[in-house]
């Protein structure tokens, strides 16, 4: 048994991970914005956290899952929005690694990141050894990752969790398209080439626990599944786990850059993503497919 601590606990990976540490017998402490809050089991303590304070209380703690950050893709990026966006991860990593100097107990830290990191790279396969890509989304991964990795000298493990698009029924991107699909209106974006690097729930919840029982595992680990889909496959895949049809004509890049602004970046860039790291280290994916994962989702 380990005591682990989480951020971002009462988000949508923090929510499902928690269950999952608790019921292998793991003792969960939730660093957490004006606890208490609903939605926490019990058993879990809840200690008072935001980005902002200098150091995070890690006391008794062995590991912890750093998953904390604004939400990237709910409001147009305005100047003062990605600066809000980079404030709570660079802070908060900043915090929480002040927290692993302050109470040296803590081994191991799982820090999230993005697939994003590498940018938009078209149909070229990525894996954690291919190089940081430009713009926001890779300016911020690499920055954040950079944060975190400062634990190392430390004397703690660090895995860098670069994540993809988590599937989850009615949550963070799925619960913007699924009122799209189900009206009939689901369309591919942009041409549809671009490479959708997706991962069921479960997986990412595995890949966290792996990452945090594998000593071998330190460093980059890709949490995409091992089979991504162009945005065309993934359009017509989702529409026919909700039982509708696509919407003939496709949603054309100028439009969304016109309704998104820069964000629209986040949709129409390319990551052909192969998790080398997770498969290497022997983590079995339980959603290695996508029409069985959205099937799991949408209980077809
Ligand atoms: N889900 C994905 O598809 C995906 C993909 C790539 C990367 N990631 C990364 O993985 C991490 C977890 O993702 P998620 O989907 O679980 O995110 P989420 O549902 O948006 O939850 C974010 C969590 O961060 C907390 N938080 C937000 N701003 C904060 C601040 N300023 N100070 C302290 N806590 C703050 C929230 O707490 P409150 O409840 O108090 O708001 C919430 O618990 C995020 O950093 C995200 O960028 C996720």
């Amino acid at each position: 048994m380990a005591t682990i601590a989480v951020t971002g606990a009462t988000g949508s990976i923090g929510r499902r991970l928690i269950p999952a540490l608790l019921e292998r017998g793991d003792r969960v402490v939730a660093l957490v914005r004006s606890p208490p809050r609903e939605g926490l089991p019990a058993e879990v303590e809840q200690r008072a956290w935001e980005a902002t304070y200098k150091t995070a209380d890690l006391a008794g703690v062995d590991a912890v899952v750093h998953l904390a950050g604004a939400p990237v893709a709910n409001r147009r990026w305005t100047e003062a929005r990605k600066r809000y966006i980079e404030l709570s991860r660079l802070l908060g990593t900043r915090s929480v690694v002040s927290g692993i100097r302050e109470f040296p107990g803590v081994r191991v830290l799982v820090s999230a990141s993005g697939i994003d990191y590498h940018g938009d790279t078209g149909d070229v396969p990525i894996s954690e050894q291919s190089p940081a890509g430009r713009g926001f989304l890779p300016d911020l991964a690499v920055r954040w990752e950079q944060e975190a990795e400062k634990a190392r000298e430390l004397g703690a493990r660090v895995v860098l969790v670069r994540t993809g698009m988590v599937l989850a029924r009615g949550e963070g991107v799925l619960a913007r398209m699924e009122p799209i699909f189900r009206a009939g209106f689901g369309a591919r974006l942009g041409t549809g080439a671009q490479w959708v690097p997706w991962i069921h729930w479960q997986d990412e919840v595995g890949l966290i626990l792996h990452a945090l029982d594998h000593p071998q595992l330190d460093g980059p680990m890709i949490a995409t599944s091992p089979n991504p889909v162009t945005n065309r496959e993934f359009t017509r895949a989702l529409a026919r786990a909700m039982g509708r049809r696509t919407f003939p004509a496709p949603v054309p890049a100028p439009v969304l850059r016109l309704v998104l602004g820069e964000m629209a970046t986040a949709v129409l860039s390319s990551h052909r993503a192969t998790p080398r790291v997770a498969l290497e280290t022997g983590y079995r994916f339980r959603f290695p497919e996508l029409e069985p994962a959205l099937a799991d989702l949408y209980g077809a």
